[in-house]
């Protein structure tokens, strides 16, 4: 047993939404945020494209949030789009504020254009790195508070739960499970793209917050919704790393393996229609082809502009001896993002008291069907916010947390043999029979595979692999029971087997343990 701590606000995970959280609480007690890795280690590390944003002067909230409901395809969260496009101009104003630079044209904010946006509303940093420009402005806006204690590699295995109500988190670290008491909880863990084999995310996303959450009895929502990009670089030798959409924004342009365009015939809106659409297109070209792979084609724009406008693609494609100003690129889709997730309202509460979720982890509605591209940074930032605010009014009047009585369990580790192939092959499982094309034998052949590794679901285990691989098996098992139970085919949810929306297609699917 590692020492046992008690804190104000536990915050776990520190990706946009955990960090802008950490911020809103700090002035009001103490708080740690915990985190599996390094503290930058997520996926708003590695984000490029850009964050959404109401604030040209051709644009309004209106016109965003109007994108916004497109894209979900009819199941988003209308209050909850509301809140994200009319809050978010004021959530980039303050980051702007402490420091955040976006790129400019002419010393005015330059915005882009990317998938199924109707304005050009999408900022950016350093080109591509985006992301890595919130994580650093973030980071240092939380490092200048000293209520905020860091906890790297301190991974949260599971939630406390007394009485109904969430009264902190038992964490992994040093090998050692300890509990960290608090008055709230905030899970900001980020999304699960790891459980397919072929993903744009980071090794951390690893859907930790989704398992631990419905372990603890939380309820999650939309689990079947699962985000495909279109363009991962397709080398055998490479890792899957994002050719960000903005690159069709500025005019690339998609071909199959005979060099020929081929979204027209897809769509009205081509290489800028939504993501399901680009993906199911360029699947569907890669069949007819027998093909692994189409290409991205950026050389008929200025060699000069495609350096500058996207550096860290240029220079990590050059390493693989990929020149994106003169070669085709070649690239399959990836799995990028879960638009389900532990179910919140509007200010980031959850089905359990003392327990709220924000960020990519969370389901808040926003995203519906089919997320926007470049609206979950600003998620991040504004549910983010919310829930430290939701955190804090929860917290009046209450004492320090009951950690006398919650005397931790004596914890028994197991290990599993071979877990490293269990994890292979339960990615590709899921790569191959729950990704972008699904049907009933495909989803009932993994659902039966997924159940001979039940065993792993109720142990406890001492390395980070092994939870990893715990709560990847049962954040699969939802998603695969979700796509199952949606006989239709809505947003990013495809199923050959029922090519329309189905019937009852406007429900929300909910999953909460034994129910
Ligand atoms: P993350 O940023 O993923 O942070 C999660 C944090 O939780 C990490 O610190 C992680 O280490 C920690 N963690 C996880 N499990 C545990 C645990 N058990 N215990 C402790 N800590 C834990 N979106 C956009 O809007 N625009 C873009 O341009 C864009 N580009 C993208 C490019 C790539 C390559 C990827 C992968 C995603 C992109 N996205 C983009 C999506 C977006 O980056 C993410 O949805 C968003 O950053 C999620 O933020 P988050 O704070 O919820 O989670
Ligand atoms: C991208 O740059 O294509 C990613 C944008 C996103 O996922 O929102």
């Amino acid at each position: 047993m590692g020492r046992q701590e008690s804190v104000d606000f536990l915050i776990i995970g520190s990706g946009v939404a955990g960090l802008r959280a950490a911020i809103e609480l700090a002035p009001h007690g103490d708080v740690l945020v915990v985190t599996k890795d390094i503290p930058s280690e997520s996926s708003t590390e590695y984000a490029q494209g850009g964050i959404a944003v109401a604030l040209s002067d051709e644009d309004e909230v209106g016109i965003h949030y109007e994108d916004t409901l497109k894209a979900g395809d009819g199941l988003c969260r209308e209050d909850a789009v509301r809140i994200l496009v009319e809050e978010g101009p004021e959530s980039i104003l303050e980051l702007i504020s402490w420091g955040a630079e976006f790129d400019k044209e002419c010393s005015r904010l330059a915005f882009t254009l990317e998938a199924a946006h109707s304005r050009k509303r999408i900022l950016h940093a350093h080109g591509d790195a985006t992301g890595k420009e919130l994580e650093r402005v973030l980071l240092q806006k939380v490092r200048s508070f000293p209520s905020v204690g860091r906890s790297p590699f301190t991974m949260a295995v599971d939630l406390i739960v007394q009485d109904g109500g969430c009264i902190g988190a038992y964490v992994l670290r040093d090998r050692k499970i300890s509990p960290v008491f608090a008055r709230a909880t905030i899970l900001a863990s980020g999304g699960g793209g790891q459980i397919f084999s072929i993903t744009t995310n980071p090794q951390v996303a690893t859907a930790d917050g989704m398992a631990i959450a419905y372990r603890a009895g939380a309820e999650l929502e939309d689990m079947e919704f699962v985000q495909f990009h279109p363009t991962g670089l397709y080398l055998p030798s490479a890792p899957h790393f994002l050719l960000s959409e903005a690159m069709r924004g500025e005019g690339g342009r998609l071909r199959n393996i005979n060099r020929e365009p081929f979204m027209q015939r897809y769509h009205p809106m081509a290489e800028l229609a939504p993501r399901n659409v680009v993906a199911s297109a360029i699947i569907s070209e890669m069949f007819i082809t027998k093909s692994s792979h189409v290409y991205l084609d950026l050389t008929h724009l200025d060699a000069g502009f495609v350096k500058k406008r996207f550096p860290r693609i240029y220079s990590t494609c050059l390493k693989y001896e990929v020149d994106i100003t003169k070669d085709l690129i070649p690239v399959s889709p990836a799995a990028h993002y879960m638009m389900g997730g532990v179910k919140t309202d509007t200010g980031g509460g959850t089905s359990i008291k003392g327990l709220f979720a924000a960020g990519e982890v969370a389901c808040t509605g926003v995203h519906g069907g089919n997320r926007l591209a470049s609206n979950s940074l600003l998620e991040g930032l504004v549910y983010g916010k919310r829930a430290g605010s939701s955190a804090l009014s929860s917290v009046r009047g209450m004492g320090r947390p009951p950690e006398a009585e919650a005397m931790p369990p004596a914890f028994t580790f197991h290990s599993i043999p071979a877990h490293d192939e269990i994890r292979g092959q339960m990615r590709k499982l899921m790569w191959e029979k729950v990704g972008i094309i699904r049907c009933k034998d495909s989803l009932t052949a993994a659902k039966e595979k997924l159940g001979e590794w039940q065993y792993i679901l109720d142990k406890t285990f001492a390395t980070r692999r092994e939870l990893e691989l715990k709560n990847m098996l049962q954040t699969a098992a939802l998603i695969t029971e979700a796509a199952l139970l949606r006989e239709g085919s809505v947003g990013a949810h495809y199923r050959t087997d029922f090519p329309g929306r189905g019937e009852n297609w406007q429900r929300h699917i909910a999953m909460i343990k034994g129910r």
